[in-house]
């Protein structure tokens, strides 16, 4: 089972893929923690990736859809987090999937309106360890634990973000909406709520 998750940033996306991952079994795909991983470890790939990932812009189309046919299992209910991001990415997405029999079950659309998406984003901070997302206000880290922000978080790069999103990613709502498998889910609500609203248009109880 594919599911993917489309969203703007900071809509919720990797806390959702997070929790159904530890609990109901999903492989959490995310292409944003891949890339940061690649620029970690200061792979060719992660060095090519970093100067866009700071000037928020996306990363090429074929970088991408090679690092997830790499990485895409064969089998196992699987969520896609931020990817595919553009047509041409949702394309190569299909046939990648047609080839194994397989196709994208659902789209989960996170909506949520921009000044929450800014609020979310600039209070963001993540546990370098474990990966695991925190929210200095919705989801306090616990006392003691070291948590970095992320680079792009900066507001002037959270602004481009939404920018990209809108010109680049959007177009897939229709994409999707003309294939008859996209769900909307209210991603303004509390991560409980939002969490059992997904679980329901995915059947999953
Ligand atoms: P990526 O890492 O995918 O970033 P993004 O899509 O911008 O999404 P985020 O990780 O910022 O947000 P999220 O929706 O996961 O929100 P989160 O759960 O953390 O991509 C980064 C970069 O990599 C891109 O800019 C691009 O350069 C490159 N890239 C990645 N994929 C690519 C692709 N396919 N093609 C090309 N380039 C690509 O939540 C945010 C905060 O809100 C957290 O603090 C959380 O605790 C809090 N929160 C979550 N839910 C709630 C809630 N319901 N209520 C209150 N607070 C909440």
């Amino acid at each position: 089972m594919i599911v993917v998750f489309l969203g703007p940033p900071g809509a919720g996306k990797g806390t959702q893929a997070q929790r159904l991952a530890s609990e109901k079994g999903f492989i959490h795909i995310s292409t944003g923690d891949l890339l940061r991983e690649a620029v970690k470890r200061g792979t060719l790939l992660g060095l090519k990736a970093k100067e866009y990932m700071d000037r928020g812009e996306l990363v090429p189309d074929d970088l991408i859809v090679a690092m997830i046919k790499e990485k895409l299992p064969k089998e196992g209910r699987v969520i896609l987090d931020g990817f595919p991001r553009t047509v041409n990415q949702a394309q190569a997405l299909d046939k990648m999937l047609e080839e194994i029999n397989d196709k994208v079950e659902k789209v989960i659309l996170f909506e949520v309106p921009d000044e929450i998406v800014i609020e979310r984003l600039s209070g963001r901070r993540i546990d370098p360890k474990t990966g695991k997302v925190y929210h200095i206000k919705y989801n306090p880290p616990p006392k003691g634990l070291k948590v970095i922000q992320r680079d792009d978080d900066r507001e002037e790069v959270i602004k481009k973000r939404l920018e990209v999103y809108r010109k680049q990613t959007q177009p897939l709502v229709d994409y999707y909406r003309q294939k008859g498998n996209l769900e909307v889910v209210d991603a303004s609500q509390s991560p409980d709520e939002v969490y059992r609203e997904i679980l329901t248009k995915l059947g999953i109880s």
